[in-house]
């Protein structure tokens, strides 16, 4: 199981006819078991790689294979919940299969036990973002792509889930991509990070992080984030 990609180009053409180029050239794979980081500049093309990674667009120039049979879950960077739906059904509806003991289990570590039968418009947004991220844990993905899960979250929460990412990943072979603006969340999580240029996006560095996702400590996370800055992927 593996993901490969190969994007040579994609375009959008906007509301005044003019076509405007986004991705100009990102190749890279990932294998069962990796979590890679992308990080770049806002606007210069995450998200949209990040869709056409899940196969919901495919009009571009290049080739993605997704890995073979694997299941797909996404969190999109807006929460894209039901809104006549509970919390408790959109999640339901995304894994019918779930035994309640795992529900309560993501219930409980998201906090959102208290709002299982509320609907989306009476969540915050970061309850909003923990439901999406309940939803995609419920799927027990192979494939997980994670486009900002943490944004307008508060620090304590947010290093909690990214604590809950981790555990996840490490509970069974996924390939999972996550983008993020924080250099912390790249350091902790990231097997390999993904460098892009600002729009059109290209791929300028992909930087290995080889000291195991579980032995990294507060130095060697602060040694990563060094040599971060050094690579210049310093750009938040
Ligand atoms: N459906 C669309 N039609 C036209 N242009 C689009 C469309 N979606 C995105 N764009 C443009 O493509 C560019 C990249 O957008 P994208 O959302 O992929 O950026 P991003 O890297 O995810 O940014 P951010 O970090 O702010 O989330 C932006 O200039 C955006 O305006
Ligand atoms: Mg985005």
């Amino acid at each position: 199981m593996r993901l490969e990609v190969d994007i040579r180009s994609k375009s959008y053409t906007s509301a005044n006819g003019k076509r405007q180029e986004v991705i100009s050239g990102i190749s890279f794979t990932l294998e069962r078991g990796e979590l890679g980081v992308v990080v770049g500049p806002s606007g210069c093309g995450k998200s949209t790689m990040m869709r056409i990674l899940a196969g919901l667009d495919s009009n571009y120039e290049g080739r993605v294979s997704q890995p073979a049979g694997a299941r797909l879950a996404m969190v999109f960077q807006e929460p894209r919940l039901l809104p006549w739906r509970s919390v408790e059904d959109n999640v339901r509806l995304a894994a019918p299969d779930v035994a309640e003991d795992r529900l309560a289990a993501i219930f409980g570590v998201l906090e959102l036990e208290a709002h299982r039968s509320h609907f989306p418009g009476e969540l915050s947004l970061g309850l909003a973002r923990r439901v999406a991220l309940a939803r995609a844990f419920a799927v027990e993905p192979d494939f997980l792509i994670l486009d900002e899960p943490l944004a307008s979250l508060d620090d304590v929460l947010a290093a909690r889930l990214r604590d809950e990412i981790a555990t996840l990943v490490a509970s069974r072979p996924m390939i999972t991509l996550l983008v993020t603006h924080s250099m912390d969340d790249a350091a902790r999580l990231g097997d390999r990070i993904f460098l892009l240029s600002s729009r059109p996006a290209r791929l300028l560095r992909a930087m290995p992080i080889t000291v195991p996702r579980a032995e990294r400590g507060e130095e060697t996370v602060a040694a990563i984030r060094a040599d971060l800055a050094r690579r210049d992927f310093s750009m938040s």
